[in-house]
Parts: structure tokens; C-alpha cells; sequence
């Protein structure tokens, strides 16, 4: 059976997924049909539409929201929510409540008490819920995540997620750096936040501090573009397995731009490169106290047993990658093919999808709980937090201007 999907939202993200589609395609799935593109802006709109007609041949029809595409098309079985995040929840509710299944870009939805709804609608409606989480899905994280799981490095003790650059410029777009659609420091912190679960299982508690450097930002035009959410985040976190991890997001950087992310285990430390970079990952061993530098060659041969998803093999050309060498766009999009066949396959197989509600909204509340730790000067049990009630940080996300 062939998937009717539409995309809702046509901005630069919505675009880049006919991208994926397209790859996707390429590599013979033609099980999903692009049948509808929807955006209340018309020129977006006519730019999916020309994109889908270029790369998949299919000239999708163009509505100015999902109840209009819904109601032309009934038979609409999925959406990809491509919208700002502060519309995911509404879009999305109001998809499952029609019966139809729904991947939401990251962040699952603005706040936790949204992401609940969200979840809660999945649940009732019996409609799957996906998060478009693309950086896990990258082939180097996940030699990464089987060489963790494999034990190589003993007992995993401290995990750095660290990275800077971007100050004082806008970031995409100017809603980014609008707590009300989603400050910046949660647009990207949610995949940082998602690969450290991802990596190390649920994080347990966070204290962080935070802080807004740049009052106003500038865009590649020029103009300048006022700014209300932080872009600066610095904390610690202790995993559920004792583990604990150092984390700085500084958005506000300037000169040279820097990353890290690093896992310290008993056995021997990983240092895993920028996502989406095809780097490859440093890992050394310490074996009767000399630590030994393996090539990627000898990191293979540890997890004889590892094999990438046939999907990511296809597109990246083989099933078991130490690195890859390939332009960003075409890396870019080979991940949104990953995710959306994934989606494709858990409607098909009656599964859940990899990242479903719920990985979402827990690395969605990490997130945000740095921001919280800040507001209460404490530590922030996730678990709780993960109720949405009573959070000082939403309440002033309720009470800012709308972003766009
Ligand atoms: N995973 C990633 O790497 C990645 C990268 C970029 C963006 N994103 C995510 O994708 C989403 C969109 O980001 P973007 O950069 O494309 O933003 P954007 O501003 O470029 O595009 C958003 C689009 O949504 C449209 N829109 C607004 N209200 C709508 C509605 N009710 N129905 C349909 N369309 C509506 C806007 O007109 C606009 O065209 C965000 O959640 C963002 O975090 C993810």
C-alpha cells in the first residue's frame, strides 16, 4: 500500500525533507507518495511544490493548512510537521484527531505540557507519533552507540557535549532567537540533549545556568532582529547509571568555532566528531596501562557484529562505515531519509517509530531543564520536571510575545 503523506510547513526544513524523500526513492522506495505540500504562506508553497516536481516527478497540490489538505484529501494517511515549533502541538493534534499519522520535526513541541497533549493524542487516537531526530541517525553516532553498548570502554563515567560559535548572527531564522516559538539554545540543545540519552540511557537530574548575550542579532542581509532567549548554556547532568556529564551550548560565540563530545569510560575515552562531518571517531584503549590508539580499521573489528539498518546502508553505500566523505546537503539528506523510512515502516509494521513521543518530550524537558536549574538555582529531576507543571521557565515562555 502506498503512504499519502503531506508536508505542513514548507520553510527551509520542509524543503530539505522532499530532499529526503527523494533520496529515499533513489535507493527504490516508492511506497510513499507525496500527495500535498501546505503552508499559509503561498510562496513557500509554490517552492515545495517546484522542488517535489523537479526531484520526485510528483507535483503535489498545495493547500494553506492541514484541515484544508485534510479535507481534499481524505484519504491522507501521515504529515511531516515542518512549522515553527511553537504549531507543532496544534498541527499534530489536530492530524492524529483526523487519524492520521504524524512525524514532528524536533522540538516535539514547545513546552512539555504541548509534548503531553501531543503524546496523549497519539495514544487515544492509536496514531503513530514519531520525532524527526535526525542526528542520531548518523552513521558515525551509531558505530558510536554500538561501541559504547559493546563495553569496549568499560564502565562509561563522564560524557562532554560542548560546543561554540554562531555569536551575535541570526541563526536560520529570527524566530529561533524568540522564546515563544523556541529560543535557540532549545533549537539546538534538543539534539545534543536526545544524543546523550541516546548514548548513555535517561538522565536523572541537571543544573545548569544560562544566560543572554546578545540582545540583538543580525541577519545575512544585515538587519538586525531583537532577541529574548538565551544563547548561552553551561551545566552538569547525572545519568540514572551514575554517570555524569558536563555540558556548555554557546551560541553566543565568536572567532574560531569549537566541539566536543567525548565519553570517558574506565577502559578507554571516545571522542566522537560534529554531526553530519563523516569524521571519524578517536578511540583509545587503556590496556595494561598504556592506552592505545585505534584506527578505524581496529574500532570495526571490536563489534564484529555491527551492521547499520538497511535503509542508512543503502544510502551511504555500506553497512558498516568508520567514516564517509560526501557534501553536506547529500549527508543531510540521507538522514531525513532515514527517518522518514523509519516512519514509513513503523506505520506499515505496527511498531514504534525509533524516536517516538516520548524520547522526544524526555530530551525536550533535559533541555529545558538546564533553563529551569537557572530560574531555581537547584538541581532538576527530570522525571518530575517531565510533568510540565509548575515550571517557573514556562511560565515566562506563556507570558513573551509571540516569535513569529
Ligand atoms: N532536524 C534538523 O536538523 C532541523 C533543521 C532545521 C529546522 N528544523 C525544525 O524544523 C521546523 C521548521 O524549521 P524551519 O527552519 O523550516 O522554519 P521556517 O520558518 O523556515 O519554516 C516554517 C514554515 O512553516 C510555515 N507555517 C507557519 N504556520 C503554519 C501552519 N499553521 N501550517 C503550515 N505551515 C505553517 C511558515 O509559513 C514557514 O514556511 C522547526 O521545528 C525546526 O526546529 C530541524
Amino acid at each position: 500500500m502506498t503512504l499519502q503523506l503531506a508536508l505542513i510547513g514548507c520553510g527551509g526544513m520542509g524543503r530539505r525533507h522532499i530532499v529526503g524523500f527523494h533520496k529515499l526513492r533513489g535507493i527504490g522506495r516508492q511506497d510513499i507518495e507525496l500527495v500535498a505540500v501546505c503552508d499559509p504562506c503561498r510562496a513557500n508553497a509554490e517552492l515545495a511544490r517546484d522542488r517535489a516536481r523537479e526531484l520526485l516527478g510528483d507535483a503535489p497540490a498545495i493547500f494553506d493548512s492541514f484541515e484544508a489538505a485534510h479535507r481534499a484529501r481524505p484519504d491522507l494517511d501521515a504529515i511531516i510537521v515542518t512549522t515553527p515549533p511553537d504549531l507543532h502541538m496544534s498541527v499534530g493534534v489536530a492530524a492524529l484527531e483526523a487519524g492520521v499519522h504524524v512525524m514532528v520535526e524536533k522540538p516535539i513541541t514547545l513546552t512539555i505540557r504541548q509534548g503531553r497533549q501531543l503524546i496523549d493524542a497519539a495514544t487515544r487516537t492509536g496514531r503513530k507519533l514519531a520525532v524527526a531526530e535526525n542526528y542520531r541517525r548518523d552513521p558515525i553516532n551509531r558505530l558510536a552507540k554500538a561501541l559504547i553498548e559493546s563495553g569496549v570502554l568499560g564502565r562509561v563515567f563522564l560524557g562532554v557535549q560542548s560546543s561554540s560559535g554562531s555569536g551575535e548572527r541570526v541563526i536560520i531564522t529570527p524566530w529561533r532567537h524568540q522564546r515563544r516559538s523556541g529560543g535557540i539554545v532549545v533549537d539546538m540543545g534538543v539534539h545534543y540533549t536526545d544524543l546523550l540519552e541516546f548514548f548513555l540511557g535517561p538522565i536523572d537530574t541537571v543544573m545548569g545556568m544560562s544566560r543572554q548575550v546578545d540582545q540583538q542579532r543580525r541577519d545575512t542581509q544585515g538587519a538586525w532582529h531583537p532577541v529574548d532567549a538565551e544563547d548561552l548554556s553551561v551545566g552538569v547532568a547525572r545519568f540514572r547509571n551514575g554517570a555524569l556529564a558536563n555540558w556548555l551550548l554557546n551560541l553566543a560565540g565568536r572567532g574560531e568555532s569549537q566541539f566536543a563530545r567525548i565519553f570517558y569510560g574506565t577502559g578507554g575515552t571516545l571522542g566522537i566528531p560534529r554531526d553530519r562531518s563523516g569524521g571519524e571517531l578517536s578511540l583509545s584503549l587503556r590496556r595494561d596501562g598504556q592506552d592505545a590508539k585505534l584506527t578505524p580499521e581496529e574500532q570495526l573489528a571490536l563489534i564484529p557484529d555491527f551492521a547499520l539498518d538497511p535503509t542508512t546502508a543503502a544510502l551511504f553505500g555500506a553497512d558498516r562505515l568508520a567514516s564517509y566523505t560526501l557534501p553536506f546537503a547529500e549527508v543531510d539528506a540521507n538522514l531525513l531519509a532515514v527517518e522518514l523510512a523509519d516512519f514509513a515502516d513503523a506505520i506499515a509494521a505496527d511498531r514504534a517509530p525509533e524516536v517516538a513521543g516520548l524520547e522526544g518530550l524526555r530530551a525536550l524537558a533535559v533541555i529545558y531543564a538546564f533553563l529551569e536549574s537557572e530560574r531555581t538555582g537547584g538541581a532538576v529531576a527530570i522525571d518530575e520536571f517531565m510533568s510540565g507543571e509548575g515550571s517557573l521557565y514556562f511560565s515566562e515562555i506563556e507570558a513573551s510575545p509571540a516569535g513569529h
